[in-house]
């Protein structure tokens, strides 16, 4: 979609890429904000840092007031290019304690109050900077940043996410097993789709785009094709 309204003219573009884990999204992301020398927003990293803040302090996940004070006050930036990005939280270098699973699920379950998304949403305005920002997660298109320049929706078969989840944790020496993979990508899908607030679908004007059967760099072209057919290069 092209925004052509004066409002959005005035802001910074934006480019988002939602969809559900395990679609590529992240890795597309950092690849085209590099490209175009944008900023990057991965939103998934903010509902994880309050994920590890929440199982850190040991807190009950329902202590809706205490998470919303953490994230509102949430001090978190992304360091590096690409595959190097380093998230930190507070000045530390949390991003491998951030990518566990268990992490993952927490986050997904913190991710349900409208209150703790509402307490983000002015966070994650704040990396609309010129010369512009690749921002992308569940609702970067639908709620976050709805006058986005290109909003991509990708999607990708369960069994292909769950194995490609597999062969990163191989990748990093982490057993895992294919089938609690794929039931916990099916669990967190479902949560993040039924809930009441911003619940994962794609916007009315985003390109649908099914990676099941794309490798990387076939996907990293097609998003290089829409980002020049909307004018934004
Ligand atoms: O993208 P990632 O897997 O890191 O996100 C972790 C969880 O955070 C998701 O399962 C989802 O529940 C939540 N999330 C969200 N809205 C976003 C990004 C992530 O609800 N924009």
């Amino acid at each position: 979609m092209i925004n052509t309204g004066s409002e959005a003219q005035s802001k910074p573009a934006v480019i988002t890429i939602d969809g559900p884990s395990g679609t590529g999204k992240g890795t597309i992301a950092r690849a085209i904000s590099n490209w175009l020398g944008w900023h990057f927003l991965d939103s998934g990293a903010l509902y994880r840092v309050l994920g590890l803040v929440a199982t850190r302090d040991r807190l009950d996940i329902s202590d809706e007031d205490y998470l919303v004070s953490v994230a509102s006050n949430l001090d978190v930036s992304f360091v590096g290019m690409e595959d190097r990005t380093k998230v930190y939280h507070n000045g530390l270098d949390c991003t491998l304690a951030i990518r566990t699973e268990e992490c993952g699920i927490v986050a997904s379950r913190i991710a349900v109050s409208p209150a703790i998304r509402k307490a983000l949403l002015s966070k994650q305005h704040a990396f609309r900077l010129n010369p512009g920002l690749v921002a992308d997660g569940r609702d970067m298109g639908t709620v976050v940043f709805p006058d986005a320049n290109l909003q991509i929706f990708m999607t990708a078969s369960v069994e292909e996410r769950a194995r490609r989840r597999y062969n990163q944790l191989k990748e990093k020496e982490i057993c895992a097993s294919l089938a609690d993979l794929s039931r916990d990508i099916k669990e967190r899908d479902e949560r993040d789709v039924t809930r009441q607030q911003s619940p994962l679908k794609p916007s009315q004007t985003a390109v649908i785009l099914d990676t099941t059967v794309m490798s990387i760099e076939e996907v990293t072209d097609k998003v290089k094709i829409l980002v020049r057919k909307h004018g934004l290069i």
